[in-house]
């Protein structure tokens, strides 16, 4: 019996120092100690003993298993301390981080962002108007007749009826004086649509800048002096500007501006915004007295302003969303 017993204890104690996990660990504990363990099964022949055998026999099984209970401790011990080695040693505190890509403006948003700093240090409020617009604020109302060739040139996508989405930013200039009385000097940034086929320099989707200004004696000295500053701060102090007489139904006078620049390698005039002072109908259609009042209006393309500042070849890279290019502002 007692030999025995000194047997099951090396086996166990031997089979705890060999598990390489808990689980095993588990199973030899089970094996020895457990229910129907090594241990139990020996001491059931401990009845069939002699009396005087027995005590010592009983001495030597709670041995082994105290023996055998140590030896688990020690073992799991050993096999924590290894696990967490092991952890440390894939851990290395010293390689470089992960970087997480962080997202930032659009190149669009920034031009936008600088014409709206712009133009507020020189004087002008920004809003906001809707891009879903009435036929009413985006034709009518700017003096531009339905049967008149200029319809032609602020065409649009039509959703129902005499709704549709803005051709331009112009419509905006009636919303706000509808709201104010003058002086009125505000910028309106946004989106605009037009069923213009895409190349280098037109979009079907585009963005634009309004300006209004009106009040007693506005002129276009004032126009061109606006434009000419804001055109330098943009672009850099030598910046050269061009004024050529256009037409816009809701202006008169009405000028085109252009803007020198090197793009795509050759140096060219590219045009940036229409402009002009406020025609008397339009001021007349939102209740002004055009013999009190006068003012001036542009739109400015966004878009264009962007090709310009950072030397982009075509303004379709700007909605491609790719990116590689967009990574570079
Ligand atoms: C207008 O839209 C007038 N509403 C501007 C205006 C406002 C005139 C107030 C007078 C007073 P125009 O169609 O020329 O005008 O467009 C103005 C600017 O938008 C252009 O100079 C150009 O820079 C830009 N633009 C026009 N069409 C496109 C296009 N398809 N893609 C990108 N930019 C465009």
């Amino acid at each position: 019996m007692i030999e025995a017993l000194q047997k099951v204890r090396a086996e166990t104690l031997a089979r705890v120092q060999a598990a390489q996990s808990l689980e095993e660990l588990e199973r030899a504990r089970v094996a020895c100690l457990g229910r129907s363990g090594a241990l139990k099964a020996l001491l059931q022949g401990l009845a069939q003993l002699p009396a005087e055998e027995r005590p010592a026999v009983g001495r030597l099984a709670n041995e082994l298993k105290a023996a055998v209970q140590d030896a688990i401790a020690a073992r799991q011990q050993e096999l924590a301390r290894r696990a967490t080695q092991a952890a440390e040693a894939l851990l290395d505190i010293t390689l470089p981080g992960q970087r997480q890509p962080v997202g930032h403006e659009h190149p669009l948003r920034l031009v936008e962002a600088e014409l709206r700093e712009i133009f507020a240090r020189l004087g002008f409020e920004a809003v906001e108007g809707p891009e879903v617009e009435l036929e009413y604020y985006n034709f009518d109302a700017l003096n531009i007749p339905a049967e008149h060739p200029s319809h032609d040139s602020f065409d649009t996508f039509y959703i129902q009826g005499d709704v549709l989405l803005r051709s331009h930013t112009s419509p905006v200039q009636v919303r706000v004086m509808e709201q104010r009385r003058p002086p009125v000097r505000v910028v309106v940034p946004g989106r605009v649509y037009r069923p213009d086929t895409a190349d280098a320099t037109h979009s079907p989707v585009f963005h634009q800048i309004e300006g209004l200004a009106v009040g007693e004696g506005v002129t276009f000295a004032d126009l061109k002096a606006v434009l000419t500053m804001a055109m330098r701060e943009l672009f850099g102090p030598r910046t050269e500007t061009r004024f050529r007489p256009s037409f816009f139904p809701f202006t008169e006078p009405s000028a085109e501006v252009d803007v020198c620049c090197e793009l795509g390698g050759e140096r060219r005039w590219l045009e940036l915004l229409g402009a002009g002072m406020v025609h008397p109908k339009v001021l007349e259609a939102v209740g002004y007295d055009a013999e009190r009042y006068t003012g001036f209006a542009f739109g400015m393309g966004i878009d264009r302003v962007a090709l310009l500042k950072y030397g982009i070849p075509d303004i379709r890279l700007l909605l491609e969303n790719d990116v590689r290019f967009l990574e570079q502002f």
